[in-house]
């Protein structure tokens, strides 16, 4: 699959499929001065066939886990920019999940004033969701993304032969990201999500479909000022549980069951009997007093009120604006 969109100047080309990672050398340009980005919990074979697509390309790895995501891995990626000689013509490229996305892209956004990046996903959320759309950021101050900046990756390849090394627990986490995508935008998606058809079968299907959500909401509201808020359809409560936990859920588990409080009662059911048979979370381990705090904190709080997504049924969707005390007696 080979989906191409525009945003302002910028055009980031994704290719999508088993095997593509052979591709990305001739997407970048062969010749060009790359540093290839990759963390130490990823698989090293895919950095190395990255790098042996170029003539002039180096490696960095960074330490796995999100505290990575700061101020220091920065410094380390910016340093080995100007160590290794790269200018504005060069290229950063991020084979792993969406933390060493995030913080490529970031690094990306801001040396020399802006190069070229490219993301190379291998877990199935960045896959679908975190390599795409811009945003770029890190961790400061125990805040999640507190730093950041919208910069397009110039291209994307996403080759989901990488999902095979994924740990189970974070291929459903990931697998979250698609459900809610599903369910607030595509029913034939999440109708094929609850069929009996087994994952490895209809992984492409899913993961290009995902994409293809998250393209075009990315397409319409680059910026996040409207329709792109569905993509935290589940996030008010779902990330005051992610708060909560302290690291012992993922972000998707936590979004999982911080979506069952925004839909119909017949939505409610069918996505709860999904995620279950993923081993997701359907309802928060938290009272509602515990997660009040967190609520309250809502960075997308405007005037008080938080924009929540609310599912009808698969597809149909509407935003409600909320005080947090409303939230919190949904619980
Ligand atoms: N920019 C965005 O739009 C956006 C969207 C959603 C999430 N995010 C960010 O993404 C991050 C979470 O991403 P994640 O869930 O991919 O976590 P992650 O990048 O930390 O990866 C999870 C773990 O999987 C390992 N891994 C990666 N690929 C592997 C593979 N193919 N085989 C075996 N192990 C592999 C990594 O080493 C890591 O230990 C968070 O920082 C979040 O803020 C960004």
């Amino acid at each position: 699959m080979k989906l191409t969109f525009g945003f302002r100047a910028t055009v980031c080309e994704i290719i999508e499929g088993k095997g593509s990672m052979a591709h990305v050398g001739n997407l970048v340009g062969k010749a060009r001065n790359v540093l290839v980005i990759t963390d130490s919990g990823v698989p090293p074979q895919y950095a190395e066939s990255v790098l042996a697509q170029f003539y002039n390309a180096s490696l960095l790895i960074i330490p796995q886990g999100e505290e990575s995501k700061n101020f220091n891995t920065l410094e380390l990626i910016i340093d080995t920019l100007r160590k290794r000689e790269i200018d504005r013509y060069g290229a950063l490229i991020a084979v792993g999940g969406g933390m060493t996305c995030d913080i490529t892209g970031f690094a990306a956004s801001c040396y020399n004033r802006g190069i070229d990046y490219y993301n190379v996903p291998t877990t199935l959320l960045a896959q679908v969701d975190a390599s795409i759309g811009g945003k770029t950021a890190l961790n400061f101050g125990g805040i999640k993304n507190l730093v950041g900046a919208f910069h397009h990756p110039k291209g994307v390849v996403i080759d989901t032969d990488t999902l095979k090394t994924l740990d189970k627990r974070e291929f459903y986490n990931g697998l979250a990201e698609v459900i809610k995508m599903a369910a607030t935008s595509d029913p034939a998606l999440f109708s094929l999500l609850e069929s009996d058809l087994p994952l490895n079968e209809i992984l492409d299907d899913i993961v290009g479909a995902a994409l293809q959500i998250k393209c075009d909401v990315v397409l319409e509201d680059p910026l996040e000022h409207g329709l792109r808020k569905v993509l935290n359809f589940g996030h008010t409560i779902g990330h005051a549980i992610e708060i909560a936990s302290n690291g012992r859920l993922l972000h998707g588990e936590s979004i999982a069951a911080g979506m069952t409080y925004f839909c119909s009662d017949e939505m409610r059911k069918r996505l709860e009997r999904l995620l279950k048979r993923y081993y997701l979370p359907v309802k928060s381990p938290f009272s509602g007093e515990v997660l009040l705090p967190y609520i309250a904190l809502d960075k997308k709080r405007t005037e008080g009120l938080i924009t929540t997504v609310f599912v009808e049924s698969p597809g149909i969707f509407d935003f409600r604006k909320m005080t947090p005390e409303e939230v919190v007696a949904l619980i």
